[in-house]
Order: structure tokens, then C-alpha cells, then sequence
């Protein structure tokens, strides 16, 4: 049940795809609008809600269709079942990768220790429910029996970047209690948390899998110690700290109840686990129904990966189109695009979802491999961008393929300033494409020395995702989306998306530096690591 190896490039398909490639390449898709009056109908997807127009990219019919040539070749079919039934295709750490059974309906008939995870899931759904509601109704109280205003999230990486980012991106929906997240082990986080909390009134949330990260559980400490020295006692930390875990033994040292721990999986990898009790600080703030609603709108988003045929399904679609510029025109990086400022967060949570997962040089033999993987994912919201870094997406060196997400309705209902916005959205993407070549910029009646200046390549890709309107449901569908995108890549690179080995090394020697600088240790590492050992030491008189 884990997932087979295949060399992508050693397919029948890549060979295809490579002549076509070279016959291709140097094509204008402004030719191909011009030839095919049907390309934008012929290349784009509706459903639902979602429209996904890709026809602004340097592909034809065929280009697909020797996609789905290569999708067959490599039996993505089979690696979808696999990854929905519970396979162990995280192989190296022999785990299964069910976060999509979090928000299905139906019911997997997957078991663990002879219990049925649906059971297990509904059960924790439950815990959420009942504990939020308890929160935001103030039913449940601090030490002092006043109700809680502020909510910490405590935790790094994966149990903070998804948490984060839903929740600002359902800032509309929320509710009264203020939500706040610390994750750097930089004191000044923490401290700058803190100074605007009061203890009675505050609920902390540390989230671990492991229970072990230096960063969450030295916040964790420094939180404690502060909620301790404004006057709580030892028995109050119970009412004040929960947490999301596997590890109960650790977690329970801390001093946390055992009914105050909402469970983690091993079966969920943590880039991927915001649809858990990881992501009970959204239920916190938006409420369980709309915490809900997130969960039915990414199974929505599963059920159309399963069942649509490749060509007309989205995720596949913008995995191949991510594969075709990555390893074809040799980009380096691709970038996502919001029209709104809710998503702020959306790019930095998927640089995790997808570096963390698809960073990787050795294929599924353990061989190191002579093609090239994940991509740089890298983004802001725009307009704001456009007065930003779009200038080097226009005119720079690079081939830069990029994501525009927007949404067709504001939520404030501003239609003077979604208008605006949205013109933009479709403008960039338009200019993008078609540039402006030198004998337009002559016949604008510019001076000679100038001109060069003012061309636009054009020819610059470009997908277009313009969905109805931000919701937890549209929302969750748009994460899912690029979590089965992020799985098909790996899939076709032939690597092992699902384990993060590549974080280890710096952590363990952060672990020997830091015995160093605490325990006055003589230094032996390179000349480099050394002197700037001792600089730090003699700058804090160590
Ligand atoms: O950075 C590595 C990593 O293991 C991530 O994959 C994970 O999301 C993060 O650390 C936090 O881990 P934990 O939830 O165990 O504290």
C-alpha cells in the first residue's frame, strides 16, 4: 500500500512531453488566443463556486492531454486511492496520510487499535464543539470566575501556520474573542504577547505533536512563569492552559489535565493538521459551525480531486502546469497572488505546506535524483505587491508563474473598492501576457533613448482562480486545493512528501551550540561557526 517508484523522466510520456516542449516553447500566447477563439472556454474549470481560468499559460490541448498521458503512465489513480484509504505512503515514517479523513463524510472504514477513526475523529469534533462553545458563551471561567477575552496559540510551524492563517482569513467572521499567536523563540514574541494580556482572563492553547520543539515548549515555560508570577497559583494553570498533543505523558508533566489534552495523529502530518484540534483556535474565534464548514468545503474540494477526470480537475491541473515550469522551462519559483488583504497570511502558510513537503533530492529507491522538485513558493497580497516586487515578474529575467486568487464579492460590500481591486486582478494577468512590444512603444511617440525601457516581454503564465466569496467553506476548498496539488507533484517526482528529515540537522546543532553558550564549553567547529560563537559570548559578557 505505499506508493511505487517510477523516474518520472524515464517515462515514454516525459519523452513526449520534451519534443513538444522544444516545439512549443518559444510559442506567444497571444497566437494561441488568436488562432483557438474557444482557448479560454477549452482551458478553465468551473465548479461550484471556484472558476480556475489556466488558459493564460504557455501550454495547448496537447500539453494536457500528454499530461494525462504521463498521469496514467505513472498510475496517479492508483496513488490517489492509496493516499485516501489509508496507504503508507509516508513510507520513511511508515505512517499513513489521512488529514482528508478529518473532514470526510463518509466513513472510511479505516481502523486504529481496532477503533474505527471515523469514531475517533467525530468523538474529538465533539470535544472541540463542546469546548468552544463553553469559551465563547462564557460558560467556562477563569481562576478568578471571570469569562475569557484573549486566547494564545502556542506552537510552531505546523501547529501555528495553518491555525494563523485561517484565522485571519475569517477575520470577518469572527467573534469577540481576541486570538493572538506566538511561535518564535525569540523572547521578544512572546513578551510583546504578553504585555496586553491579562492573566484571569486568558486562555492558552499549546499545540505540539511531538510536545519536544524548543521554540513551543520554551513559550510554554515563559508563559507559565509569567501567569504564575501575577499572582495564579500552581492548581489555576489548569484552568488556563490546554493542549493539543500526541505526547500525554509530557503534556500532563506540564501540569495540564488529562481532559484538558485534545488528541493529535500520527496519521496527520502537522503542515497538514489545521483540519484537527490543531485548528481549535479557529473554532475558538469563528465558532465550531463555521469551523465545520471550513472542514465540508475542503471535502468538497477532496471529493472532486477523487472523482473529476483529470483534465477538468484542479488540483492535477495546477500540479502538471507546476511540473511544466518546473521542469521543462526550468523556473525556480512560482508565486500566489491574493486579491485580499484576508489572505495575508496564505503564501508564508503554503511556502510549509509545500517546501516542507516536496524540498526533497532523493527519489522513493533512496537514489538521489537528476530532475528537479520543489518549487519556491513565495507571495503577498496584491495590489499591494504590484507596487512592490511585480516589476521583476514584468520586466526581470525570470520566468515567474503565478497564482492570482480573488474573490468576485467583498465581504464588507464596498463595490467602489472591488471594482478597483478587481481590475487590477484581471489587468495584471492580461498585461502579463501580453506585454507591449517595441513598435507599440514607438508608435506612443516616445523618444528613441527610452523606448528600450518601456517593452514588455509579455508571455509571462499566469493562472487565475476567481472564486464567489470568501468563506470557511470557499476557504477550505481553497486549501485543499493546493494540498492535492502539493500531492500530485510528489507523486510525480517520485519523492516521499510526507516526512520533513531536512529540519533535523540545524536543530541538533542549535542543541550543541546553545551547551556551548550555556555551559561556557570550549567551541569546536569550523573557523567561521567559532568567531561568531565568541562574538555573541563577548557581547553578552558570556
Ligand atoms: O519544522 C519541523 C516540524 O516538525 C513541522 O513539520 C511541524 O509542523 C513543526 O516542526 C512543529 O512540530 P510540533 O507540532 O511537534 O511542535
Amino acid at each position: 500500500m505505499s506508493l511505487k517508484s517510477q523516474n518520472p523522466t524515464k517515462t515514454t510520456s516525459w519523452g513526449k512531453l520534451t519534443n513538444h516542449f522544444n516545439e512549443i516553447k518559444d510559442n506567444k500566447m497571444v497566437d494561441f488566443f488568436n488562432k483557438n477563439k474557444q482557448r479560454s472556454k477549452e482551458l478553465s474549470i468551473k465548479w461550484d463556486d471556484f472558476y480556475l481560468d489556466y488558459s493564460k499559460n504557455r501550454i495547448n490541448k496537447k500539453t494536457i492531454l500528454l499530461f494525462n498521458e504521463l498521469l496514467e503512465e505513472i498510475n496517479l489513480k492508483d496513488s490517489i486511492s492509496k493516499y485516501f484509504n489509508g496507504g503508507l505512503i509516508n513510507k520513511t515514517e511508515n505512517r499513513a496520510v489521512l488529514h482528508t479523513a478529518l473532514r470526510s463524510k463518509v466513513n472510511n472504514e479505516i481502523k486504529e487499535d481496532g477503533v474505527d477513526i471515523h469514531d475517533k475523529i467525530e468523538n474529538v469534533n465533539k470535544k472541540i464543539k463542546e469546548f468552544s462553545n463553553s469559551i465563547i458563551s462564557g460558560s467556562k471561567k477563569g481562576y478568578t470566575g471571570k469569562k475569557f477575552t484573549d486566547i494564545v496559540n502556542i506552537g510552531i510551524g505546523g501547529s501555528d501556520l495553518g491555525p494563523s492563517m485561517v484565522v485571519d482569513s475569517l477575520k470577518f467572521y469572527k467573534n469577540h474573542l481576541k486570538t493572538h499567536f506566538v511561535s518564535n523563540v525569540d523572547g521578544d514574541h512572546v513578551n510583546e504577547v504578553l504585555k496586553n494580556l491579562n492573566p484571569e482572563t486568558t486562555l492558552f492553547i499549546i499545540v505540539s505533536k511531538t510536545f519536544t520543539t524548543q521554540e513551543t515548549l520554551s513559550n510554554a515555560n515563559t508563559i507559565r512563569s509569567w501567569f504564575l508570577g501575577t499572582g495564579a497559583l500552581a492548581g489555576d494553570v489548569t484552568k488556563h492552559f490546554i493542549a493539543v498533543s500526541t505526547n500525554i505523558e509530557k503534556v500532563t508533566s506540564f501540569g495540564i489535565e488529562k481532559n484538558n489534552i485534545f488528541p493529535m495523529w500520527n496519521w496527520v502530518g502537522g503542515r497538514f493538521s489545521l483540519w484537527s484540534a490543531v485548528g481549535i483556535s479557529i473554532s475558538l474565534s469563528v465558532g465550531f459551525d463555521n469551523f465545520n464548514k471550513l472542514l465540508n468545503g475542503a471535502n468538497e474540494m477532496d471529493t472532486h480531486f477523487k472523482n473529476t477526470k483529470f483534465e477538468n480537475n484542479m488540483p492535477v491541473v495546477l500540479a502538471c502546469l507546476g511540473v511544466w515550469y518546473n521542469n521543462f522551462f526550468n523556473c525556480e519559483s512560482e508565486s500566489v497572488i491574493t486579491y485580499s488583504q484576508y489572505l495575508n497570511q496564505f503564501a508564508t502558510y503554503l511556502q510549509q505546506a509545500s517546501m516542507e513537503s516536496n524540498g526533497k533530492s532523493v527519489d522513493r529507491d533512496g537514489k538521489e535524483v537528476n530532475y528537479s522538485t520543489g518549487q519556491i513558493v513565495w507571495g503577498e497580497p496584491g495590489t499591494n505587491s504590484q507596487h512592490a516586487f511585480f516589476q521583476l515578474i514584468h520586466q526581470g529575467t525570470k520566468l515567474i508563474p503565478t497564482d492570482f486568487i480573488g474573490f468576485a464579492q467583498s465581504l464588507h460590500g464596498n463595490i467602489d473598492h472591488q471594482n478597483k481591486l478587481i481590475s487590477n486582478f484581471i489587468a495584471q494577468t492580461e498585461a502579463l501576457m501580453k506585454g507591449k512590444s517595441l513598435s507599440e512603444v514607438e508608435s506612443s511617440g516616445n523618444e528613441n533613448f527610452i523606448n528600450p525601457f518601456k517593452v514588455f516581454n509579455g508571455n509571462k503564465p499566469t493562472n487565475t482562480i476567481l472564486i464567489d466569496k470568501l468563506t470557511p467553506r470557499s476557504l477550505g476548498k481553497l486549501i485543499a486545493l493546493y494540498e492535492h496539488k502539493i500531492f500530485v507533484q510528489g507523486v510525480i517526482w517520485n519523492i516521499f512528501s510526507y516526512d520533513q528529515f531536512g529540519v533535523e540537522l540545524g536543530k541538533k546543532l542549535a542543541n550543541t551550540i546553545l551547551d556551548e553558550i550555556e555551559n561556557d564549553l570550549s567551541n569546536n567547529h569550523d573557523d567561521s561557526t567559532n568567531n561568531l560563537l565568541e562574538h555573541y559570548k563577548a557581547k553578552n559578557n558570556l
